[in-house]
């Protein structure tokens, strides 16, 4: 077992990384907390059987991101009489972690938090670093805080019935993570591709505490995105885009982002920033994990105009973060002519 404290906004989040069964987990680590509501949803209660206390049980999948699903939690820590010295626990993916995390942050007007992330996507990325959120109005992450989870237990052995398209949806934010901060990352995954994609335990631990530690570093320095945590968008701009137009689902978010991070390398190239050499191994390294780089379906005009709409729009010109080498991220400006040209190489 490993434990890391990072400082996250102006508090801080344990983080308990675990080699041991989801259950032996939640019932080492919950079975003293004297006053508890569990928030999972159909697929990973079957996970937590080491919990005994009462439970909120959402649908899977994206739909559960919604405000019904928040009043649900509000209302039955309500009628469990949760107070200010209570806890939620969101067990489950990024969507379960996100919703919990939103009504923990209101509840009260704020309770301690606890997130059992499930999918490899929520263990690297959703669940730490206090972003929290549902879908509005027709909008991803519309309504939001920031709200850091005190505690963070992290089971990877979880991850063996994930099914696998989403499994790989999450190893495109751990070669993000890898690609942002961590060479010797980069090499592991160059390296250990075959026990990476076996899910042996080793390489989850090694995966997970990685991409963890180079999320920390970003988010430690900058909690609220005014600065740095911009560049954990890598090839966002251009996924975002892509899952829009194609519509959610079509690609998983992973799938789009390692389609974003390849158009980010191929903006760097034309716009004379990107060492060719890393964006050679970079390219080879997304695609031995099995993403594809060129995408089909999808108009350049439709995928322009979803950017224009994006966050990062600032003054008329879109923002993308982009690479010089591995570990070394700006963001800068572009122009919508070397977007367009992009675009056109990586739609068949
Ligand atoms: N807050 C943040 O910083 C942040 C960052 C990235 C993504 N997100 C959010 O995360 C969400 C996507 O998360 P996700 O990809 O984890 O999807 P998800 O939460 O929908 O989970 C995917 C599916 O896997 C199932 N599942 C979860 N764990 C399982 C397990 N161990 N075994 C078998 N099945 C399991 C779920 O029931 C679900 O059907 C999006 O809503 C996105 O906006 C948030």
């Amino acid at each position: 077992m490993s434990e890391f404290r990072y400082t996250v906004g102006d508090g801080s989040t344990d983080v308990v990384l675990s080699r041991a069964p989801l259950s032996a987990v939640l019932a080492e680590h919950l079975s003293a907390e004297p006053a508890t509501l569990l928030v999972a949803d159909q697929n990973t209660i079957e996970l937590c059987g080491g919990y005994n206390g009462p439970a909120v049980v959402l649908s899977a999948g994206e739909d559960a991101k919604q405000w019904h699903a928040v009043a649900t939690i509000l209302e039955r820590a309500l009628a469990e009489r949760l107070t200010r010295d209570g806890r939620m626990i969101g067990v489950g993916g990024g969507v379960i972690c996100d919703v919990t995390a939103f009504a923990a942050s209101i509840y009260m007007r704020g309770i301690s938090l606890t997130l059992v992330p499930t999918t490899l996507l929520a263990m690297v990325d959703a669940a730490f670093g206090g972003k929290t959120g549902i879908n509005f109005s027709g909008y991803k992450n519309m309504v939001g805080t920031f709200y850091p989870a005190s505690l963070l237990l992290v089971a990877p052995a979880a991850l063996g019935g994930l099914p696998q398209r989403e499994y790989q949806s999450g190893l495109a934010e751990v070669i993000k993570s890898a690609m942002l901060g961590d060479a010797e990352l980069f090499g592991y995954l160059e390296r250990e591709h075959t026990a990476v994609q076996a899910r042996d335990q080793e390489a989850l631990q090694a995966i997970v505490e990685r991409s963890l530690a180079v999320k920390a570093a970003v988010v430690e320095r900058d909690f609220s995105e005014r600065g740095i945590r911009v560049w954990l968008n890598l090839g966002h701009t251009f996924g975002h885009a892509l899952e829009s137009v194609a519509g959610f689902g079509r690609y998983t978010h992973g799938e789009a982002v390692a389609w974003g991070m390849a158009c980010a390398l191929d903006l760097g190239v034309a716009l004379g920033i990107t060492e060719r050499r890393y964006a050679a191994r970079a390219f080879a390294l997304i695609e031995r994990y099995g993403f594809v780089l060129q995408v089909t379906g999808v108009q350049v005009e439709q995928l322009l105009q979803a950017m224009r709409y994006d966050k990062k729009v600032q003054s008329g010109s879109v923002r993308f973060v982009l690479q010089r080498d591995l570990g070394q991220t700006d963001v800068l400006p572009v122009g919508e002519e070397d977007v367009r040209a992009v675009l056109r190489s990586r739609i068949v």
